[in-house]
């Protein structure tokens, strides 16, 4: 169990570069379980959910290997294992992107259901719907989907809610079968639009991604190609909050507008000078943090996956704000930690009043998720004195590349910790 001591009240300086996408990493690996042959996946993120991701690759059978700095290289043959390990699955709920492939390569999988997570119970129905109405049969069985299918036949489905696992489940499955599908009400983040440049490199035909439906026509078979994802646009907007909220002045590289826009307007809104070149974002604050109400939403409006952190940007705004979470039923987590650091935030069912505070003060947290220890960690960068999170390999280092060297190569002082200092803390 890793620790992390954040010394707070350091304002941030200089350049840094996002990494790769891990929510575009994770299903373009998913979907080598379709091809024949080799596949390198460039700018690929080095962290734990993409290793636990190769991880299952090579329990079905594939060779997959992750050669430093950012490339990927998977080997996929004819046949690929039925039944997914339990103990890998369960560790990482994306792991559940693998049946839709499974389904389409093997005509069969066998896939353990994923439990929900600190931000939701994060049900799997449409992705299971999805591949029934393309011909699967679908039985549970202790606590394992199992799905069959001879040969999928393609066919119109509703997604009832944008998800952006299921439609990527529903295109891999509709790659490879028989005639056509249409996926209405689809989602239309970037990550799945990436998923699908990178299956029509390999061979398929999907078009309409970011649009009201996804065109998929089935064919036969498809290869291995060499491919390089989009920058990670969630870390895109931690680290300019970072640069925000620290009333530094940084340039964020590896940015693309689109993906971002909704942040981006709201951090104009709250008073942040943005400033866009060349993929390259200027960050500054010139005055003070204005207050912001929020609404997050599906692609395009401002993403979930950022709300934690604006809500600890908005803790010290000069005013009220209002954050309101519409994707997940539990994702204020990091909310009750913030309040113990001095933030005033009072919850109303599924949203936060958040009313600015002059200042912070450090202490130890805990961290429930991966987003709530992001927000975590932006508070230690301003507030008083010392923040202790703990579990950073459990959360932080799953879904963010080097956070703490890229936050310290910024003028931050964030330290690994082992031994124990006189205040309590470890420090190096
Ligand atoms: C993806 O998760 C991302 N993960 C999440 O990022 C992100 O928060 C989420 O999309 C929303 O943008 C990856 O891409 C690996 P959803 P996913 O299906 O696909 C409900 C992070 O921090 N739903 O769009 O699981 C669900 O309960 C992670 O990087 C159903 O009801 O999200 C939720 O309320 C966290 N039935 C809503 O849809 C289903 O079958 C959005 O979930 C599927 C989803």
């Amino acid at each position: 169990m890793r620790k992390a001591v954040i010394i707070g009240g350091k304002k941030l300086k200089g350049k840094v570069r996002v990494s790769g996408s891990k929510n575009a990493t994770l299903p373009i690996l998913a979907a080598t379980i379709l091809l024949r042959g080799e596949t390198v996946i460039k700018n690929a993120p080095n962290l734990n959910d993409v290793t636990t991701m190769i991880r299952v690759l090579r329990a079905l059978g594939q060779r997959a290997e992750f050669h430093e700095p950012d490339t990927i290289k998977v080997s996929t043959g004819d046949k690929v294992k039925h039944v997914a390990p339990y103990e890998l699955v369960t560790k990482m709920r994306a792991s559940f992107f693998i049946i839709g492939p499974m389904l389409a390569k093997m005509g069969f999988a066998k896939v353990p259901l994923p439990g929900g997570c600190a931000i939701g119970s994060r049900p799997v129905d449409l992705h299971i719907r999805g591949l029934e109405a393309l011909g699967a049969k679908v039985d549970m069985e202790h606590g394992f989907v199992i799905v069959k299918a001879n040969k999928l036949k393609g066919n119109r489905f509703y997604m009832d809610f944008p998800s952006v696992g299921a439609t990527e489940t529903v295109m891999m499955a509709a790659a490879l079968a028989e005639g056509d599908t249409i996926i209405e009400n689809a989602a239309r983040e970037p990550e799945v639009a990436d998923l699908a440049n990178f299956l029509n490199q390999c061979g398929a035909k999907i078009q309409g991604v970011g649009e009201e439906a996804i065109r998929v026509e089935g064919v036969r078979e498809l290869k291995g190609v060499s491919y390089r994802v989009i920058p990670d646009r969630i870390e895109a907007a931690t680290l300019i909050i970072a640069g925000a909220i620290t009333h530094g002045e940084i340039s964020v590289e590896g940015i693309i507008e689109d993906h971002i826009k909704a942040v981006l307007m709201k951090l104009a809104e709250a008073g942040v000078e943005i400033r866009l070149e060349d993929n390259v974002a200027k960050v500054r604050v010139p005055d003070g943090i204005k207050p912001v109400d929020l609404i997050t939403s599906p692609y395009p409006g401002f993403p979930t996956d950022v709300q934690p952190q604006f809500t600890t940007f908005m803790s010290l705004a000069s005013g009220t704000s209002v954050v309101a979470e519409t994707v997940f039923e539990n994702r204020f987590m990091h909310v009750q930690e913030l309040k113990r650091m001095g933030a005033d935030i009072k919850l109303e069912k599924q949203s936060a009043i958040i009313k600015g505070v002059n200042k912070l003060s450090g202490c130890p947290v805990r961290v429930s998720d991966l987003r709530a220890g992001a927000a975590l960690v932006l508070a230690g960068l301003v507030a008083e004195g010392e923040t202790l999170i703990d579990d950073t390999d459990r959360h932080i280092e799953r879904g963010y590349e080097n956070l703490i060297e890229k936050l310290n190569s910024l003028g931050a002082d964030l330290r690994e910790l082992n031994g124990i200092s006189e205040n309590g803390f470890g420090v190096k």
